[in-house]
């Protein structure tokens, strides 16, 4: 695939919709493999994160149908929560921590050997955060470094369900041990310092499993069997990010971005925008199944810097690289602290960023747990690096729209991991 190649914009107009919820898509493939009877998914995320989840249960003998149209609802013939045959072949799970984090943990349960890899940035992610509780509920499971490297091997058992307090506010690891918990023996009882993204307790909820929620202690009673039903996926704010920023950012912008999922969770990054000055919108408020959703309508403002909180940070997790976009053309200083899991995502993103926005000339410092960014500073065109990171191929592609010239973003190809039709959307709505 060729780089992506922008130019300064002149203002984002229109009103443009983004693709499917990645985390919802893969709780909905993975639930609606494990429920009893049809799933039907609308508006899913085809990228190949999820693409890559759904071949991983044909493998274990589900039938997952894709409709001819673009648009049309993904079909799961689910068996029931013991119901998966042992897969032939080793599950590959491409760029996806999500997908082979919580397949660990669904795997760890089940009566049949199997082994999960991904690509080399996915082999390089610490897995010991979910091998570590998934080996007290009684797991076996090997791999490079004790488990921490993926390929891993899984030897499914009987599972106990455990009291486990998390160290990391992570949604894959609560996610990874609310699956395991399902088919243990018992009742799994899980706290976490801060609240992670809840998409998988809000499913849960959905598919009347028995889920109770208490402060920041979650309590699951594995049930014997839950059913299929019809799931409708809300356009992934972690993508609608990119279109805010620019917007924001762009002068003469306005910008409306329909059904857009805005969980208290997840809505960091509207906060932190509106803090900093920016014009943010939420119309036409409703919910799909228990999600929330609303219409986005953006205007260009003038940003301001400002300190970020470490309670912040895992609400805006995915969104720091275009949030330091936003920051370096504010007016005075951001800074980012707490947030040393960004180096260990799909690229150490605090390294990756402050590279390559310097690159373009922005006044960005790394700190051991965040970023330091002076913003005001006018930006160049450059050629920068995506570094196998789509969230930081897109990030610098915004920052090209505000900056003088033109830039380029080598490693274009990795955006489909997370947003197929980026490229197409952005050029189309940014003059
Ligand atoms: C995700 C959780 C987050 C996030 C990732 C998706 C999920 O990871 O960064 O993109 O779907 O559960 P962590 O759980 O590692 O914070």
């Amino acid at each position: 695939m060729k780089p992506i190649v922008v130019r300064k914009s002149r203002g984002l107009k229109g009103t443009i919709t983004v693709p499917g919820d990645k985390s919802i898509t893969h709780r909905a493939i993975i639930l609606g493999s494990l429920a009893r009877g049809t799933t039907t998914v609308t508006g899913y995320l085809p990228s190949e994160d999820c693409l890559n989840t759904a071949s991983a249960f044909r493998l274990m003998g589900i039938s997952i149908g894709k409709g001819k149209k673009a648009g049309d609802p993904l079909r799961i013939e689910g068996k029931g929560l013991r119901g998966l045959s042992e897969p032939p072949a080793v599950l590959d799970l491409g760029n996806s921590g999500t997908a082979l984090r919580l397949l660990t943990g669904v795997l760890a349960g089940q009566d049949f050997f199997s082994a999960v890899t991904g690509d080399e940035s996915l082999r390089c992610r610490p897995m010991r955060r979910v091998v570590d509780p998934l080996r007290r509920m009684g797991a076996e499971i090997r791999g490079r470094q004790d488990g921490n490297l993926a390929p891993l091997a899984v030897c499914g058992r009987r599972l106990k369900g455990i009291s486990y307090a998390l160290p990391v506010a992570s949604a894959q690891v609560k996610s990874a041990l609310l699956l395991a918990g399902l088919l243990a023996d018992g009742r799994t009882v899980l706290a976490e310092p801060l609240p992670s993204r809840d998409h998988t307790e809000r499913m849960f909820r959905g598919m009347g499993i028995p889920l109770e929620v208490n402060g920041k202690e979650l309590s699951l009673e594995p049930p014997s069997e839950f059913s299929g039903r019809e799931i409708e996926v809300p356009g992934d704010l972690s993508s609608a990010a990119f279109f805010i920023v620019a917007a924001t950012i762009v002068k003469n912008s306005e910008l409306v971005i329909r059904n857009v999922g805005i969980n208290p969770t997840r809505t960091g990054l509207l906060d932190l925008l509106s803090e900093m000055g920016a014009e943010i919108r939420l119309e036409n408020r409703r919910e799909f199944n228990q999600e929330p959703v609303a219409d986005l309508v953006v205007r260009s403002r003038l940003l301001k810097g400002i300190r970020i909180k470490p309670e912040s940070v895992p609400r805006t997790i995915d969104e720091f690289p275009i949030l330091c976009v936003a920051a370096a053309m504010a007016e005075g200083e951001t800074v980012i602290r707490g947030a040393e899991e960004l180096r260990v995502k799909e690229s150490d993103r605090i390294r990756t960023i402050s590279r390559e926005l310097s690159k373009m000339g922005a006044d960005i410092e790394e700190l051991p747990d965040g970023l330091r960014i002076r913003g005001g500073r006018r930006l160049s065109g450059a050629r920068c690096a995506g570094h196998g990171d789509h969230r930081i191929a897109m990030a610098l592609a915004v920052a090209g729209l505000a900056a003088r010239g033109e830039t380029t973003v080598d490693g274009a190809e990795w955006i489909a991991t997370s947003f197929p039709g980026f490229e197409r959307l952005l050029k189309k709505v940014a003059q």
